[in-house]
């Protein structure tokens, strides 16, 4: 798939709907971080954007948790709702909606969507027979257990026996029209690791599932039936559709998903990849909407090798990192030094080792050289170079004109680490060349074009990076931006067409005379904590 940005007049990406059972942790706020990242990407590209985040609140793990707390359900999750979004602000997350499931108006949107399924004859009642988890909602087949009838995520919490009389979804009558979609549309479910594990689960047969609960009352109640709850799962995937609407506007199915509808990506994580690609897509066939264009499922953050979650109460807390070393050292660390779509493995040395050399050396040292001999050498002012006279060979300028193509790709694939590889081979060609040229010694000899066009091209390089990262690390970028003259930010809400991928991305956009600013460190190399040094 190449990137055009000609191809679609919007693009609307979501995060999961977090369960609101504690703050959030480091495996929310992954997600959230490469959501942000493809939602800045796609606005410096010029759609409009709708990035969605919010929280899951209903349903028995939520209310176990706040009567464990002693708290009523909903003040409860008001309190952690909050919580996630002061995190995202501490993370420089730019989301345009929050959901939450608890909201009346979302219980328009549920109950709209229910009758259109049901008008299909769509759902029935049955006997709902099986084991239970909890923690993930989910009824599990005996065969996935563990011993003594634990549940294979959350490996320290036994499932439970259910059975009870429930509404169920007929996903049986749907196994064609699912196999049909995934083999129309390949790019649907990503990456093909986790298409593959959809396709050997569909081929085993759909079966039905149910859509209500009883004995539990923290939900929507059946519109047919308010004897029953809704499942918190039917309800959740229908947050995404609510957030869709303008919250100034009446809630209605129609109104919600005049704009943004289908969403472009759901971005999950792939423990929840059976109810996105092939729960949601029947659901929306069943209720005669169009189904989204991707469903990406990336690997999990693990500590020691096991899913790092609340559950098992093994996970960083988020709150803490981006305190100790700022957003962008998080943002970074988590979206270069991991596959997209694989596991990954924390390690606080690690991170302190792997800032350093990017950010603080390669990229921060660069610039502050740079800056310091521009001062020196030519007045404070970027110089004026003839590009055309610098050489079909000239090593910057060769991957700089081709980058913003390759970086555009890479994001648009999710494939981050690549993106930000591949930038940062650019700025580690630069700190070579300058060391090569040597500028000074050619200042030294009195070769000021020379001198003027090493500078050049190795300001240039640093914008283009900090311009190619930006989604990635939007406060440091800001931060170069600044130091190289221009009275720009990177935050979504301002950055209108003044920063556009077409003219930015270009090699040689750095226009010369601008006055640059005073030369400081832009990112302060990381110490470790003492405990781990
Ligand atoms: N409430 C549901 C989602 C409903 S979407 C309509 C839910 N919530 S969750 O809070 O439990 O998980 C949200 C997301 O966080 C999931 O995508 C899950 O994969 C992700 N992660 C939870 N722990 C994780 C890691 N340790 N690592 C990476 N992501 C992980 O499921």
């Amino acid at each position: 798939m190449t990137f055009n940005p000609a191809d679609r007049a919007t693009f609307a990406i979501t995060t999961p709907l977090y369960y609101v059972n504690d703050l959030p942790h480091i495996g929310s706020a992954y997600t959230t971080i490469a959501a942000d990242v493809v939602a800045r990407f796609y606005r410096l590209a010029g759609y409009p954007v709708l990035m969605i985040t919010g929280t899951d609140e209903h349903g028995q793990k939520i209310l176990r948790t706040a009567q464990e707390r002693g708290l009523v359900p909903q003040a409860h999750c008001d309190e952690i709702a909050a919580g996630f979004e002061r995190l995202w602000h501490q993370l420089n997350i730019a989301y345009d909606r929050f959901s939450r499931t608890t909201d009346p108006r979302h219980q328009v949107i549920v109950k709209e969507f229910f009758q259109r399924v049901w008008d299909q004859g769509d759902i029935y009642k049955g006997q709902q027979q099986g084991w239970y988890c909890v923690s993930c909602e989910e009824f599990k087949e005996e065969r996935d257990l563990l011993p003594e009838h634990r549940c294979p995520i959350h490996t320290n919490k036994p499932v439970e026996w259910r059975d009870e009389q429930n509404y169920f979804f007929r996903l049986s009558k749907y196994q064609t029209a699912l196999e049909h979609l995934y083999a129309e549309r390949p790019q649907f479910i990503q990456p093909d690791t986790r298409r593959n594990e959809v396709l050997s689960f569909v081929k085993r047969g759909l079966q039905d599932f149910s859509i209500s609960r009883v004995n539990l009352d923290w939900g929507f109640p059946v519109p047919t039936d308010p004897d029953q709850t809704l499942y918190v799962w039917f309800d959740a995937l229908l947050g995404y559709v609510t957030a869709l609407q303008d919250p100034d506007e009446p809630p209605s199915l129609e109104r919600a998903i005049a704009r943004w509808w289908p969403i472009n990506i759901h971005l999950i994580g792939k423990d929840i990849l059976r109810f996105h690609a092939v729960y949601w897509p029947a659901m929306l066939m069943s209720a005669g909407l169009p189904v989204p264009g991707q469903v990406f499922g990336h690997g999990f953050l693990t500590k020691d090798g096991q899913k790092m979650g609340k559950s098992l109460g093994n996970t960083l807390d988020p709150f803490a990192l981006v305190e100790t070393y700022g957003a962008d050292a998080v943002r970074y660390y988590f979206l270069k030094e991991i596959e997209f779509g694989k596991d990954g493995d924390f390690n606080e040395t690690r991170f302190v080792n792997v800032l350093n050399a990017d950010l603080a050396n390669d990229l921060g040292n660069l610039l502050n050289r740079t800056v310091n001999m521009v001062a020196r050498y030519c007045g404070g002012k970027v110089p004026l170079v003839d590009l055309n006279h610098l050489g079909e060979d000239h090593p910057l300028q060769a991957l700089g004109q081709s980058l913003g193509a390759e970086v555009a790709e890479a994001y648009t694939q999710l494939s981050f680490s690549q993106a930000c590889q591949a930038i940062l081979r650019l700025v580690q060609a630069s700190n070579k060349y300058l060391d090569e040229a040597a500028p000074w010694t050619l200042f030294k000899q009195g070769k000021q074009t020379e001198t003027e066009s090493v500078l050049y091209t190795v300001l240039e390089s640093v914008r283009l990076a900090a311009y190619l990262i930006s989604p990635v690390i939007p406060g440091l970028s800001t931060d170069i931006y600044q130091q190289l003259g221009y009275a720009v930010d990177f935050n979504p809400k301002t950055i209108g067409e003044s920063l556009s991928y077409k003219d930015h991305s270009a090699w040689g956009a750095l226009p010369s005379g601008q006055i640059l600013g005073a030369a400081k460190p832009v990112f302060q190399r990381l110490e470790l904590p003492t405990t781990l040094a």
